[in-house]
């Protein structure tokens, strides 16, 4: 129970790969804030088991993470309800192609605003309570920070600038707040059927590990970032199979 007493809030909280983070950090002691934007239902559900294993121990929040003005308010959420925030999990995002000469600015906003915009602003409104109380921050980024999906064009760059946000907010909020990613590889394919069997295929195979991984592989990482990591900060830890050093 390494994080007793302490709090998280994990944006996208409740399906996938932020479902597995709140999860493994409620599984290592800490009270949880789970927030969401459409999935009410999971989020309720998951917090009604979080806190049928520890009484009191979970609260879901709603937000559209776009509404930048509202930010604050999903950080007072933790801070009224368990007394502190400790550590913010970046997870949210928005997912889609964007093939070059259809972009618009409404995809570049959205893309941008959940993958970089709403991180910054949360982690903003979240630092003087984190520099209280020496917390953490992790920005869940992704492999093609480095190397760009084809078609997801603004997608990539949104998590580039994210993985330079985290070494960029390290420089800021330190000593007090280490702040880290964790890049994924294959964890969970889109859930709208967009990647076909012979897309899959294509990328497990270049997978050094030839398999797909799963949302805890993710959230064992967090976990180490939040936990034991205590000289660590700056860094972006790939979970991918060894995809990155093989695209
Ligand atoms: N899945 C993978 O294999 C993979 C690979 C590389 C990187 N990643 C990264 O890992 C993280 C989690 O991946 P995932 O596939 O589990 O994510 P996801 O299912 O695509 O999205 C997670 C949640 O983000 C929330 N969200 C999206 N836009 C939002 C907005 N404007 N305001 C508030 N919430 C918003 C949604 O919440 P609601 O459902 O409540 O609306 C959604 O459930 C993401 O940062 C992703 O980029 C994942």
């Amino acid at each position: 129970m390494q994080l007793a007493g302490k709090t998280a809030l994990v944006t996208g909280a409740a399906k996938r790969i932020g479902r597995a983070i709140a999860v493994r950090l409620h599984g290592a002691g800490a009270n949880v804030v789970l927030h969401y934007r459409n999935a009410e239902g999971e989020a309720r559900a998951l917090a009604a088991e979080l806190n049928a294993a520890r009484d009191g121990s979970a609260e879901f929040a709603h937000a559209d993470l776009l509404d930048t003005d509202i930010l604050p308010d999903l950080v007072e959420v933790a801070v009224d309800r368990f007394g502190s925030i400790d550590i913010l999990v970046n997870n949210a995002s928005s997912f889609y192609p964007t093939p070059i000469g259809n972009i618009t600015p409404s995809q570049f906003g959205e893309l941008m605003g959940a993958n970089l915009k709403a991180p910054l602003f949360l982690s903003q409104a979240a630092a003087p309570h984190l520099k209280t109380c020496r917390g953490a921050i992790i920005n869940i980024v992704d492999i093609h920070a480095e190397r760009p999906l084809k078609n997801y064009l603004v997608y990539s760059v949104a998590k580039s600038a994210l993985a330079g946000l985290t070494r960029a907010l390290a420089l800021e909020l330190g000593p007090e707040v280490r702040v880290n990613g964790v890049a994924p590889g294959p964890i969970a394919w889109p859930e709208d059927g967009s990647w076909d069997a012979a897309v899959r295929d294509r990328v497990i195979r270049h997978t050094m590990l030839k398999r797909q991984g799963e949302p805890d592989d993710i959230a064992k990482a967090v976990l180490f970032l939040a936990g034991d990591a205590g000289y660590v900060t700056g860094q972006i830890i790939a979970v991918d199979g060894g995809r990155s050093a093989n695209i």
